[in-house]
C-alpha cells in the first residue's frame, strides 16, 4: 500500500471519531473519541479480510450498497487485465477465451438464478436503469395509466414519471402504511384501483423504506387476470431470498447487481419475459442480446464478469441459507429495537413478510439524520436514514457478512441514546 493511501486511509479514520452530532445533548455523545490504531495494524487487518471494508467499519447499509467481496473485487481486476491485454479482440470476438464470452457466461448463470432464459435477461447499471428501460420501451398512448404505490424508490418510479410529461402516462397510488403488513388487503388495494386505461401495475417486491415483502404473485395474476403488465422493482429483493420469476409471474423485473448481490457498483439485471416482447422489448435486444451486438454496444465488461463471481459466491452458500442468515440477524434486531420504548419499530414481525430489512421510527425530537451521523461517527455503525417523505426512522438491512456482534453494537450503542 502507497504512502498516500496509508495517510488517506489515516484520515478517515480519524474522521469517524470527528464526524459533527450537533444537537445532541446525550451523555453518549460525549464519549472520548475511538482510539486511532497504528496504520500497520490497520493493513494487517484489512489484508485479512474477506472484504475490503475499513476496518471496524460495521456496514448494516446493504440494501443501499453492498460491500463487496475481495475476491469478486480482485476477479474484475483480472478481467480488466485480461480486456486490455488484447482490447478489440477480449470485447467483440465469440470465442471461448475472450472477456465478452465470459460475460455471456455470466448472463446464463444470472439466468438461472433468477429462473428465466438467458434470451430474456438484460444486463443494466441498476435496478433504475432497468425501470427506465421498461417505461421507454412501452408503446404508450395518452391516457394510459399505471398503477402503483405510494411506497416506491425514485429509481422505480422515475420512469413512469417521465412518461407523464412526454407521453399523457397518467399515474396512481396505492397507499401502503408503513405499518400496514396485511398482504390480502394490498393485494385488494390494488385491485379496487384497476381502471380500464391502466396498463402497467409496477411495485417494488420489498419494500425500501420497511422491508415489507409484497405479495408480487398474487398482483401479477391480478394484472394479468386484466392483460396489464406488471413490473417489479427487485432491487431489494434479488440476492436477499430465492427468486424465481416465472413462479413469481411478472412480466418484467428488474435488480441491482451492486446490492443484496454484493457485485461491483454500476451491475443490474432486467428481467423481460418472452411474452411480454410485443409489448415492451428492450431496444439493447434489437438485433442479438449480448453486449458487443450493434444494439448494445460495448458493455462494462470488467464489472459483469465480477456480478457473476458475486452470484457464483451466493449460489455456493446457497439462497435459502442466504435468507435464513438475513432473517436470524434482523430478527435479532426487530426483537432488540422492539425492547427500546421510544422506538417504534414499523417493519413487520418475524414471519412470512418480514426480510432482512428492519426500520423504526424515532421519536419526534430526535431527526434521524443526527442519530444516523452518531452511529457512524461515534461507533463506526453504517445504517440509513429512511427518506423523511415516509417517516423520520432509520433502516438497517443486514447481511452474510454481518454477524449477531453486529446486532448487539447497534442495540448497545442505541440505548443510552433512547434512554
Ligand atoms: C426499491 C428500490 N428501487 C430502486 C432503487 C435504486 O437502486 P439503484 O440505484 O441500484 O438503481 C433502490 C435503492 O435503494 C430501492 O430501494
Amino acid at each position: 500500500m502507497s504512502e498516500e493511501s496509508v495517510r488517506a486511509r489515516r484520515r478517515f479514520i480519524a474522521g469517524l471519531g470527528a464526524a459533527p452530532v450537533a444537537g445532541l445533548a446525550y451523555a453518549a455523545i460525549a464519549d472520548s473519541e475511538r482510539g486511532v490504531p497504528a496504520a500497520s495494524a490497520v493493513d494487517r487487518q484489512a489484508e485479512s479480510s474477506e472484504y475490503l471494508l475499513s476496518p471496524g467499519l460495521i456496514h448494516l447499509n446493504t440494501a443501499s450498497l453492498g460491500a463487496t467481496p475481495r475476491a469478486v473485487f480482485d476477479r474484475v481486476m483480472q478481467a480488466w487485465r485480461e480486456l486490455e491485454s488484447d482490447p478489440v479482440r477480449m470485447a467483440y470476438f465469440t470465442t471461448e477465451d475472450t472477456v465478452l464470452s465470459a460475460t455471456e457466461k455470466v448472463r446464463e448463470r444470472a439466468a438461472g438464478f433468477l429462473g428465466c432464459d438467458p434470451d430474456e435477461l438484460l444486463l443494466t447499471r441498476c435496478t433504475t436503469d432497468g425501470m427506465n428501460n421498461v417505461a421507454q420501451s412501452i408503446r404508450w398512448n395518452a391516457g394510459d395509466r399505471v398503477l402503483t404505490t405510494d411506497q416506491e424508490h425514485h429509481g422505480g418510479n422515475l420512469g413512469w414519471l417521465y412518461q407523464t410529461q412526454r407521453r399523457g402516462v397518467l399515474l396512481d397510488r396505492i397507499t401502503i402504511a408503513p405499518d400496514d403488513h396485511d398482504q390480502a388487503v394490498i393485494v385488494q388495494s390494488f385491485a379496487a384501483a384497476i381502471t380500464p386505461a391502466t396498463r402497467v401495475i409496477s411495485v417494488s417486491h420489498v419494500i425500501t423504506s420497511t422491508g415489507l415483502r409484497m405479495p408480487i404473485a398474487e398482483i401479477s395474476s391480478l394484472a394479468r387476470e386484466h392483460g396489464i403488465l406488471c413490473v417489479v422493482d427487485g432491487a431489494q429483493a434479488v440476492g436477499g431470498f430465492p427468486i424465481d420469476v416465472k413462479a413469481l409471474g411478472c412480466h418484467a423485473y428488474a435488480a441491482s447487481g451492486h446490492k443484496w448481490l454484493m457485485g461491483p457498483k454500476g451491475t443490474g439485471l432486467l428481467y423481460v419475459a418472452r411474452d411480454a416482447w410485443p409489448a415492451m422489448k428492450p431496444i439493447q435486444w434489437q438485433n442479438a442480446h449480448n453486449y458487443g451486438a450493434e444494439s448494445a454496444g460495448v458493455g462494462p465488461l470488467p464489472l459483469v464478469v465480477g456480478l457473476g463471481a458475486a452470484i457464483e459466491r451466493l449460489q455456493a452458500i446457497g439462497m435459502s441459507e442466504v435468507e435464513r442468515r438475513g432473517l436470524a440477524l434482523r430478527n435479532r434486531a426487530y426483537i432488540g429495537l422492539k425492547q427500546i420504548a421510544r422506538l417504534r419499530v414499523v417493519s413487520p414481525p418475524p414471519g412470512p413478510m418480514a426480510t432482512a430489512m428492519v426500520a423504526c421510527e424515532l421519536p419526534a425530537g430526535i431527526d434521524s439524520k443526527i442519530v444516523r451521523d452518531f452511529l457512524r461517527s461515534k461507533h463506526s455503525i453504517v445504517v440509513k436514514m429512511v427518506e423523511k417523505q415516509w417517516f423520520n426512522g432509520i433502516r438497517i438491512s443486514p447481511h452474510v457478512l454481518n454477524t449477531d456482534a453486529d446486532i448487539d453494537a447497534l442495540l448497545r450503542a442505541l440505548r443510552p441514546l433512547l434512554a
